[in-house]
């Protein structure tokens, strides 16, 4: 069966005390609302409905980076969650398949838990609900239960104190074929009007047209949502446990897991090693037995296979660190493109430049790579030597093992196994250090 993601993402988040649309801030790199879009696409979603309304455009442009065939949808007016809903009924009008309804601002909801919701479907419940054991249970919407029968959501604020008590509560998530979905909340829209739509008051009348109702149970976690910054900070902490987790179960080693910081899209081969303090950004490929030493700063960069980064190293985006190379502390890397067993041991900036197999970049050398207008390209060959404190001026092409003298400043090509030296001479003058230094010390004595 063919399934549709509709996406809840209007809502204000004024809790959030920001200029930022709450969807739009950030847990692992990644907005609330790419969670949610990730979510949908693990699942192989046909179709992902957005509704947006608050900074909307701003919104629609993020949802449209991520995914240009999602469609977006403005509520003008946040007239609750059944009508934000609705207006994602005209984009699914000719879809004959399941819908799952999400929010945005709920980042940690898994694709195998809309997995088991789907299959739950499919076994003849007409509407599934994503429930959750929470202690206390607090604001959220109750699930009144009769056996494996959901007979229907009653918000905290309308709930009888017996209702109250109930702990098992509603994630918000809802999944049903797109006709059962929008015949129920037309219904609702009609009782209902002047006053909010709520999503979940659909239960109740589908129960009462015979339809069978179900919820299934995820850990509280999965449904942690976002509505202030402490909030944020609480998903944050919730997915990098996991992420952690996940990767120590697939062959990752982590001194101290609690100081390493992943991303949603982290991938990380067998046997890699990570030392404390390590902060992956977006972006991050590493293969298998990688060691990633302490302090070190990723992001944007793919790490082959037996590669030892850092301590302290930065990889920026677009750097490709080759096989077994070696990338050592405080050396940065950015566009760059590093072949196997090349060496940048310290101290060094290596911006759009591709360096060759074997070839040793010595300490403190530096990529000249803008000229305050534009960026250029230096390419360096095979098993070259590049001198301690060079500075390479770009663009430059440097030939397979030619040698750089240190200190040099490399403005112009140097040829295949050529050696190259641009610095001034060093002129060495007999006795005149003690003769200076005497001079100075007496100079010193007379005041
Ligand atoms: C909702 C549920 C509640 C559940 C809780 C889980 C309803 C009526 N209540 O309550 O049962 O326990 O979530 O967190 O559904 N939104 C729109 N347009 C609107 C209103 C909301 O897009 O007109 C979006 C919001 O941006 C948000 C989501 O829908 O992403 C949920 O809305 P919110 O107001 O937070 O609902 P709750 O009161 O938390
Ligand atoms: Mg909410």
């Amino acid at each position: 069966m063919a399934t549709a993601i509709v996406i809840l993402a209007a809502g204000q988040g004024s809790r959030m005390a920001s200029e930022l649309p709450k969807v739009m801030h950030k847990v692992a790199g990644v907005s609330l609302l790419g969670h949610a879009m990730h979510c949908a696409a693990r699942i192989e979603a046909e179709k992902t409905v957005i509704v947006v309304g608050h900074q909307g455009e701003q919104v629609s442009a993020l949802a449209k980076s991520i995914d240009p065939d999602v469609e977006t949808v403005l509520q003008k007016d946040q007239n609750g969650t059944g009508d934000a809903v609705l207006h994602a009924a005209e984009s699914l009008r000719d879809f004959d398949g399941d819908v799952i309804v999400l929010y945005g601002d709920t980042p940690l909801v898994q694709p195998e838990t809309l997995q088991t919701m789907l299959d739950c479907r499919a076994k003849g419940h007409d509407i599934v609900v994503l429930g959750f054991e929470a202690q206390p249970p607090g604001g959220y919407g109750r699930l009144v239960m009769q056996n494996d029968v959901l007979k229907e959501i009653v918000e905290a604020a309308d709930a009888s104190e017996t209702q109250r008590a109930i702990s098992f509560c509603n994630s918000g998530v809802v999944c049903a074929s797109a006709k059962t979905l929008f015949l129920l909340l037309d219904s609702v829209a009609k009782q209902n009007t002047g006053g909010e739509v709520y999503l979940t008051d659909i239960v109740k009348i589908a129960n009462s047209r015979g339809l069978a109702c179900t919820a299934i149970t995820c850990a509280e976690s999965e449904t942690l949502g976002v509505n202030t910054r402490a909030d944020l900070a609480k998903a944050e902490a919730a997915f990098q446990s996991g992420a952690r987790a996940e990767a120590m179960q697939n062959g990752v080693t982590m001194t101290s897991p609690e100081t390493v910081f992943l991303a949603l899209d982290t991938v990380l081969g067998r046997d890699v090693t990570i030392e404390p303090n390590v902060f992956f950004g977006p972006g991050v490929t590493v293969e298998n037995n990688v060691e990633i030493r302490a302090n070190s700063h990723l992001e944007g960069c793919h790490i082959s296979n037996g590669a030892i980064i850092g301590p302290f190293a930065r990889l920026r985006l677009g750097a490709e660190i080759g096989g077994n190379a070696r990338v050592g502390n405080f050396v940065e890397i950015k566009a760059s493109q590093i072949d196997q067993d090349a060496k940048i041991g310290h101290l060094a900036y290596v911006g759009d430049a591709h360096i060759g197999a074997e070839t040793n970049i010595g300490a403190g050398v530096i990529f000249c790579n803008y000229d305050g207008v534009s960026k250029h390209k230096s390419v360096i060959g095979k098993g070259a030597f590049i001198g301690s404190n060079t500075a390479i001026v770009s663009p430059v092409h440097i030939g397979d093992e030619a040698l750089v003298g240190s200190g040099s400043v490399i403005t112009k090509d140097v040829p295949a196994d050529a050696l190259a030296i641009a610095r001034a001479r060093q002129e060495t003058k007999a006795g005149m250090g003690k003769r200076l230094m005497d001079r100075l010390r007496n100079l010193k004595a007379k005041k």
